[in-house]
């Protein structure tokens, strides 16, 4: 397995590129079994969870061409996927691609909608929770569908064949639901409404796809959507929105080494929540209409956050955010509010040196000088990348063990740590 050697105390400055949103473009992607016709969609980041979910819609049926950019002078990037759901022989999601990848399970509602019919394995828990799915489920039997679950798979079926618009209150707000409804909506027959859904940005990006498509939703952006039932939804081209999440990552590290780092391609509107948290742990925050630039000069300042569905401060964010409260002067608290596992990094940051109490779902952090270098374990993708942000300001050269869980949404973070200034590199475990 990968490791990343990382030798801490460099300042980290300059430009980088955000590549387009891993979480928007796997549910873009989905989307094309709800056509037979062409969908484009460019600004696709070179990530390994983007290849499972194009190794699963091939294995179905769907014919797709992949070309890659090189990165041009206007900072364009990322890969053009033209996906074609013409002949679709396999209405099944089999277990070893959705165990791998539980967003694979966003196929389900496309394929109800368009065949009727799906079969899709139970995605299984993951490092940060028991994620379960019986939001999608009952969103989908409301609207007409048979749900059996026999040997690890749901099983769905639409009796009288078509999907049926319905009111659907989801009891928490969950992207992934709102988003495999969102979709199947989109042919039912008649009105369906989603309250309580989701409004991420990644949900803005689906569903104005889905209209460019001659969907009719309405409510984008809002926690209601209203979608009216069409025929028939034909192809398009389409731009994946900019990645927030890895934005915010490499904005965090000008926080963690004292840096002054622009990521380009991404309008600071859709990351608002993240920015404050930084302006309020004392970084300066330039935003113009199409980048965003962080500086810090000071020491950072102790803070309490919590993390909420969008527009508050996302959860993706937590273990980037939890890593500058541990350099920070004070005690800061962090709230935990949407997966009920997701301090898999606190383990790793108490090896680096790292002063955190854990209680329940929140951490209470009093903040130490710096990070003392160790060998540490990745565990899941976000936490991964919090351990390189505590490695760039450790005192000394810092492995990270188990990598691989960064490669499925960071693109290239080597090379565009290193064009920032750090000393990292990937050898053997
Ligand atoms: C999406 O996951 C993202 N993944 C996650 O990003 C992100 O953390 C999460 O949304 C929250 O923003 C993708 O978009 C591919 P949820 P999802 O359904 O859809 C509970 C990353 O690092 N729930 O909004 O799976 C669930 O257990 C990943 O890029 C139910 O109880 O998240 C969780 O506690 C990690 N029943 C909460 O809702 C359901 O049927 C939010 O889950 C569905 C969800």
């Amino acid at each position: 397995m990968d490791k990343l050697v990382i030798e801490g105390g460099k300042t980290l400055t300059g430009k980088v590129m955000v590549a387009g949103a891993k979480n928007a473009a796997l549910p873009l992607m989905a989307a094309c079994l709800i056509t037979d016709e062409t969908l484009k969609i460019s600004n696709v980041p070179h990530l390994s969870d983007i290849t499972t979910m194009a190794n699963l819609l091939v294995h179905m049926g769907v014919d797709l061409s992949i070309e890659s950019l090189k990165e041009d002078e206007n900072f364009q990037s990322g890969r053009v996927l033209c996906l074609t759901a013409k002949n679709i022989s396999e209405h099944r999601a089999p277990y070893d691609i959705v165990r791998r990848m539980r967003a694979s399970v966003i196929v389900l509602g496309p394929l109800l909608a368009r065949f009727g019919e799906a079969e899709i394995s139970l995605p299984g828990g993951c490092a940060i929770g028991a994620r379960p799915i019986d939001y999608h489920l009952m969103a989908f039997e409301k609207m007409g569908a048979k749900i059996d679950l026999e040997e690890g798979y749901v099983k769905a079926k639409v009796e009288g064949g078509r999907l049926k618009g319905a009111d659907i209150t989801f009891p928490t707000v969950s992207v992934g639901a709102t988003e495999n409804v969102l979709i199947a909506a989109t042919l039912a027959k008649g009105k369906t409404i989603l309250r309580n859904a989701a409004c991420e940005p990644e949900v803005g990006d689906l569903a104005n796809m889905l209209n460019s498509m001659g969907a009719k939703i309405t409510g984008i952006g809002t926690h209601t959507l209203e979608i009216e039932g069409v025929e028939k939804l034909h192809g398009t081209e389409y731009r994946v929105i900019a990645d927030r999440i890895e934005a915010g990552t490499y904005l965090a590290a000008a926080g963690a080494t004292g840096g002054d780092i622009e990521v380009v391609g991404i309008s600071p509107d859709i990351m608002s929540s993240t920015l404050e948290v930084f302006e309020k742990m004392g970084m300066k925050i330039e935003r113009k209409e199409n980048s965003i630039r962080a500086i810090s000069t000071t020491p950072l300042l102790a803070i309490k956050v919590s993390t909420q569905p969008h527009p508050g401060f996302p959860t993706d964010m937590q273990a980037q955010i939890s890593t500058l409260m541990c350099i920070a002067e004070g005690t800061s608290i962090m709230e935990e509010n949407i997966f009920e596992n997701r301090f898999m990094h606190v383990p790793e940051l108490q090896r680096l040196g790292a002063n955190i109490v854990v209680d329940g779902n929140f951490l209470s952090i009093t903040g130490i000088k710096n990070f003392k270098a160790a060998e540490v374990m990745a565990t899941d993708l976000r936490a991964s990348v919090c351990l390189i942000l505590a490695a760039l300001r450790a005192e000394g050269t810092t492995g990270i063990n188990r990598v691989y869980h960064l490669d499925r949404g960071y693109e290239r973070i080597e090379e565009k740590l290193s064009a920032l200034g750090a000393t990292i590199y990937r050898t053997k475990d």
